[in-house]
């Protein structure tokens, strides 16, 4: 079978479109003949090299995927599935940890399962829109609700809105009826903000968000006043104590990852003047996904597609993702 493959940490240019064995289902284990899958923020990290997990080589990229059954495990505990089945499994195997991160990813024809792990796709869902919700708005939805309890009528600043996550947080917030300002770092995606529901942008590439909140909402005063209610900040570096700075008395900083560096500047007497809660969100349950998918099917959120390309051009998407010159997912199908 076909599939992308890395056998070291680098760049794009270490990723290769190679022949491989295809797998065979362990007997609780399904064979899913990948449709879609898209790519996160953490696929270039993995390539790289640059978190502390260790990669599994030959290695793929690609966490979330759509398919379908082609073959069972032996064991008979498949339950109701069969082959034909469509399917968006949730990425995170129990004792191996998360698809394209200790596990090979789904860029490639074939992949096994958990049978535990699969998730029935409705009729109405395509494999693309499918393939582009479980860890980034898994985890968007997890932040905004469950952890955030975003509210109708707050200021939401969103840093890095034009991701995976970002899209997703947006338009999240938007129909909590949240004001939101979103940063994205070039007008084309600016433009693109405005028309999923952000009330407000920020140009990062040109301007301080730190600034264009206080000269929009006012100074943050210690006795209420100015600021913004929540800042969801997976960006980290050098815009955490900026984050802090931008929050009104009592707010509430919402946080899930780290692109930019996880160990930052702090600033405690922000943190304890102002009252302000730090609130940590990771990952995201199968009640969540399966929520997810009927949302989209229900028209309530829109997967936002930046392009949908072969499995052969995953080296363009992924240069294209560490470039920043994505709006949303970019995912990769497989032809029959
Ligand atoms: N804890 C969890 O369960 C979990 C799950 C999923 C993701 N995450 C984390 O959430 C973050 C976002 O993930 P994602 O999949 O949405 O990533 P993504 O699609 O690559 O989006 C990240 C956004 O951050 C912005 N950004 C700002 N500074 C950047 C920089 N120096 N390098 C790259 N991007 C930069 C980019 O927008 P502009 O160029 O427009 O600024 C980009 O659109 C990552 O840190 C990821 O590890 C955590």
């Amino acid at each position: 079978m076909k599939a992308i493959i890395f056998h070291a940490h680098g760049g794009v240019e270490n990723l290769k479109y190679e022949d491989i064995p295809p797998p065979t289902p362990a007997a609780d284990e399904a064979l899913i003949r990948v449709k879609a899958v898209s790519l996160n923020g953490f696929d270039p990290m993995i390539l790289r090299g640059t978190t502390s997990l260790k990669t599994p080589f030959p290695m793929s990229p690609g966490g979330d995927f759509s398919g379908e059954i082609v073959a069972l495990g032996s064991s008979g505990n498949s339950g109701t599935w069969k082959t034909g089945d469509r399917v968006c499994p949730y990425p995170y195997i129990e004792g191996r940890g998360m698809m394209g991160e200790t596990v090979p990813g789904a860029c490639r024809e074939l992949v096994t399962m958990p049978v535990t792990n699969l998730l029935r796709m409705p009729d109405e869902l395509s494999f693309v829109d499918a393939a582009a919700l479980p860890i980034a708005y898994g985890t968007a939805l997890r932040m905004m609700t469950t952890r955030g309890a975003i509210r109708a009528r707050e200021k939401v600043l969103i840093l890095g809105a034009t991701g995976g996550v970002g899209t997703c947080c947006v338009q999240l917030a938007v129909a909590a009826g949240a004001e939101v300002i979103a940063c994205g770092s070039a007008e084309w995606k600016l433009c693109k903000l405005r028309e999923i529901g952000a009330t407000h942008v920020i140009d990062t590439s040109k301007e301080d968000f730190l600034e264009r909140v206080r000269d929009r909402f006012g100074k943050p005063r210690y006795l209420g006043g100015g600021g913004v209610d929540v800042v969801v900040n997976y960006i980290g570096g050098e815009t955490w104590v900026p984050s802090l700075k931008a929050l009104r008395h009592q707010g509430r900083l919402l946080v899930c990852g780290a692109t930019t560096g996880y160990s930052p500047a702090e600033d405690l007497r922000y943190i304890w003047s102002f009252e302000l809660q730090i609130i940590g969100s990771d990952g995201w349950t199968y009640e969540d996904q399966t929520a997810l998918m009927s949302m989209v099917v229900e028209g309530k959120l829109k997967p936002l597609i930046h392009s949908v390309r072969p499995l052969s051009e995953t080296p363009q998407a992924l240069q294209e993702l560490i470039d920043r010159k994505i709006f949303g997912k970019s995912v990769l199908t497989v032809t029959d």
